[in-house]
């Protein structure tokens, strides 16, 4: 083999491993969140908390016209709560567990986002922090228009 060639094969042999180590460093960095949220929102700044607890970096972004926000990343009225978050190019709408957004980030499905309609009471952010959630199912919706369950919660 001559030299020039022998290097090339080294170094391509070299980038292989370095290219998946690269993929896991990108996987442990946290994934930073940027959350429109109106104001005067207490449980927002809390679900932005919670999140928070669960490594993410969370940029809270105040914002009066929440409705026009809602509009940009397709959030219809009925798959509409409080604030919307953006997530590595996800949509999450609402009160949300980390642990699904987590999830959604291992998954990488072909959605918008995730969304957690209304208010519901068991959930981080409208209830205290460390009570599991409750009684309310998060949903996954495209831009189709289609919704499904992602995570319901017993
Ligand atoms: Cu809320
Ligand atoms: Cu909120």
């Amino acid at each position: 083999m001559r030299p020039l060639k022998r290097l090339k094969l080294v170094l391509g042999l070299l980038l292989v491993p370095m290219l998946v180590i690269g993929g896991f460093t990108v996987e442990s960095i946290a994934a930073e969140v940027i959350m429109y949220k109106n104001p005067s929102c207490g449980c927002c700044g809390a679900w932005a908390k919670h999140m928070r607890g669960a490594g993410f970096v969370v940029k809270e972004m105040p914002r009066e016209d929440m409705a026009a926000v809602k509009e940009k990343y397709g959030i219809s009225a009925d798959l509409a709560s409080c604030h919307t978050a953006i997530v590595d190019g996800y949509v999450i709408e609402g009160h949300v567990p980390a642990s699904d957004v987590q999830r959604l980030l291992q998954e990488r499905p072909q959605i918008v986002g995730l969304t957690a309609p209304g208010m519901p009471m068991q959930s981080p952010g409208m209830q205290a922090e460390g009570i599991p959630p409750k009684h309310y199912s998060v949903l996954a919706f495209d831009k189709q228009g289609k919704v499904k369950v992602y995570h319901r919660y017993e």
